[in-house]
């Protein structure tokens, strides 16, 4: 994304109470350079007029897909064209099912699949509503979809509730839009990310491997990429989609990650090891499948390289940040870890329990040698953006 000066933003309002402030986010767009249409749902209607946004942007405003005079005028596919980036607030939380479903039933949510343009959503809701398991399990498809969430802010709701759900302000709404452009906080930074387990054959068939499922670390390089870095990630066998605008070389086996990551580790300033690399690989893969013949069957294992020690201790080397699943005495492994692997920063999660592997949620203990900062349980993508946020800090300072 290249900030809002300049760009045609298509805005999308929902039907939410918070519908009346995106009248100010339009005007804000406008001042900031952005050329803007709007496009609401029906039952954004019933909040707001469409004559106050197209009072305020000077352009007609588009609810329906059956509009001849419209769609004569800029048909939704043109429109879906125009568009350098959406920006859907508020989102509502039927409308997050809808994206999250990809269905096109209103012109709104076609203009979504037929886009190529980045899209912003700013979801508005109840905080019972936003806390919904559905409602996160939504959002959890949209981010891994490369759908930048902006929010939700918590406090006073307009139902009497307090909590998180509230509509972000349209300042912070427009500020968090020109993050995203060549002011992000890793901009023009190549960053190189390892995520995923990776996979040592047994047999053809067979292999050991680790529960991890990439999450975190493709949560890691979407977020990186909203602040403007150049991500390269290097995944080991998972079923997620590489987030839009992040490179992405796929490898299954510790050596292969390692070779994959050493290629490219000279042109990175930051190396992130998110992935379980298996520590052992079987010594003599079999070319056939192993028949059951005997009651015992032993394996011989060799020990991968430590990709992450590797380069932690290059002498002129990328910053870098370690991760440590432990199941018990976090704290005092996890510090054991950042000295024994000589990294920066390291991230220590338990596992074992409800959260961690395969989990869409996670708490993280942060380390690194003058403090440290614990990062409650929360969503993976949001936990990304905070601990971006604690290495903007420490990277700057270390340069
Ligand atoms: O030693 P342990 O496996 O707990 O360390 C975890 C950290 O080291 C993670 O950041 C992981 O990506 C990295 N690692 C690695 N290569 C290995 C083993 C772990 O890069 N062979």
């Amino acid at each position: 994304m290249a900030g809002v000066a300049n760009q045609n933003i298509l805005l999308g309002v929902t039907g939410g109470i918070a519908a009346y402030k995106s009248v100010e986010l339009a005007r804000l767009l406008l001042k900031a350079g952005a050329r803007v249409r709007v496009v609401m749902t029906e039952a954004a209607t019933r909040f707001v007029s469409p004559l106050t946004f197209q009072a305020v942007t000077g352009h007609p405003v588009r609810s329906s897909l059956f509009d001849e005079e419209h769609e004569a005028a800029m048909g939704h596919i043109e429109l879906a064209r125009w568009a350098d980036q959406m920006v859907i607030a508020p989102a509502s939380a039927d409308f997050m099912a809808r994206m999250a479903l990809g269905l096109a039933n209103d012109l709104l949510s076609t203009l979504c699949l037929a886009s190529a343009s980045s899209i912003a959503i700013a979801p508005a809701m109840n905080q019972r509503m936003w806390q919904h398991p559905a409602v996160q399990r939504n959002l959890s498809r949209l981010e891994e979809r490369g759908v930048r969430v902006l929010g939700p802010a918590s406090g006073e709701q307009a139902c009497g509730d307090t909590g998180p759900g509230r509509m972000l302000e349209p300042t912070a709404i427009v500020a968090a839009l020109e993050t995203a452009s060549s002011e992000g906080l890793f901009a023009g930074e190549k960053v190189l990310i390892t995520a995923g387990p990776t996979h040592e054959a047994i047999d053809p068939v067979r292999f050991i491997g680790n529960r991890s499922s990439g999450k975190m670390g493709y949560a890691l390089a979407r977020a990186f990429q909203h602040e403007g870095a150049d991500v390269l990630l290097v995944s080991g066998p998972v079923s997620l989609p590489v987030p839009p605008g992040v490179n992405c070389i796929n490898v299954q086996t510790a050596l292969q990650m390692h070779e994959a990551v050493f290629e490219n580790i000279d042109t990175v300033a930051i190396f992130v090891g998110c992935a379980a690399v298996a520590d052992y690989r079987p010594e003599n893969p079999q070319h056939q499948k192993i028949k059951k013949l005997s009651d015992r069957m032993d394996i011989s294992l060799v020990r991968n390289p430590d990709i992450l020690a590797e380069v932690a201790t290059l002498e002129e080397g990328p910053y870098t940040l370690g991760f440590a699943a432990e199941t018990q005495n976090l704290a005092e492994n996890a510090q054991a870890k950042l000295l024994a692997k000589q990294v920066d920063m390291l991230a220590a999660n338990s596992v074992g329990g409800d959260v961690g592997f395969d989990s869409d949620e996670n708490a993280l203990l942060v380390l690194w040698s003058e403090g440290e900062k614990h990062l409650p349980v929360q969503n993976k993508q949001q936990l990304a953006e905070s601990l971006l946020r604690i290495l903007a800090d420490q990277y700057g300072r270390d340069e």
